[in-house]
């Protein structure tokens, strides 16, 4: 079995989009480098006001990591949405995997019922799922595309 945990948590750095962007771009390389150490996969999604996260792996390392990112600056009142256990990683081959909200987006955010500001403590954990791997499928459709 795989420990998931879901939280969700308010930003704290103000910026505009390119700070944004630098701010999760620094996130996400910070959290690859300690997560593939820990045997942790996951996503994060980001639309400049909340971080909704799935950490998952090892009950003990999941639980280690989210103590120390629940004290970090950049965030602040983190809470979890839920703890399960689960057969199988949504990300297996992301150490972690995260998307800052883009207009282009939309069309994902609008699929799953927000069109305007997310509300997290209105999403159930199935909810953020759903949404995390669709998007993730759309940046992947994406860079396919680029590539081509
Ligand atoms: C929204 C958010 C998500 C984060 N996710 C992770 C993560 O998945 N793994 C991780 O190791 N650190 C994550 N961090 C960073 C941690 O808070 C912390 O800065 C980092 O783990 C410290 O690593 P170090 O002790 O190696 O410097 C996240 C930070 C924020 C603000």
């Amino acid at each position: 079995m795989v420990y998931q945990l879901i939280y969700y948590s308010r930003n704290t750095v103000d910026g505009s989009d390119r700070e944004m962007l630098t701010n999760l771009r620094e996130i996400l390389a910070k959290s690859q480098h300690n997560n593939s150490r820990d045997g942790i996969t996951g996503y994060l999604i980001f639309d400049k006001t909340w971080f909704i996260q799935i950490l998952e792996g090892d009950r003990d390392a999941v639980t280690t990591t989210y103590q120390r990112i629940a004290t970090d600056p950049r965030h602040s009142s983190a809470s979890i949405l839920n703890t399960r256990d689960v057969k199988d990683r949504l990300f297996p081959n992301w150490t972690m995997a995260g998307a800052l909200r883009t207009p282009e987006m939309q069309e994902v955010y609008l699929e799953h019922g927000i069109g305007g500001a997310i509300d997290p403590t209105r999403l159930t954990s199935d909810q953020v799922v759903r949404l995390a791997l669709d998007l993730h499928q759309f940046e992947q459709n994406k860079r396919l595309r680029h590539a081509s």
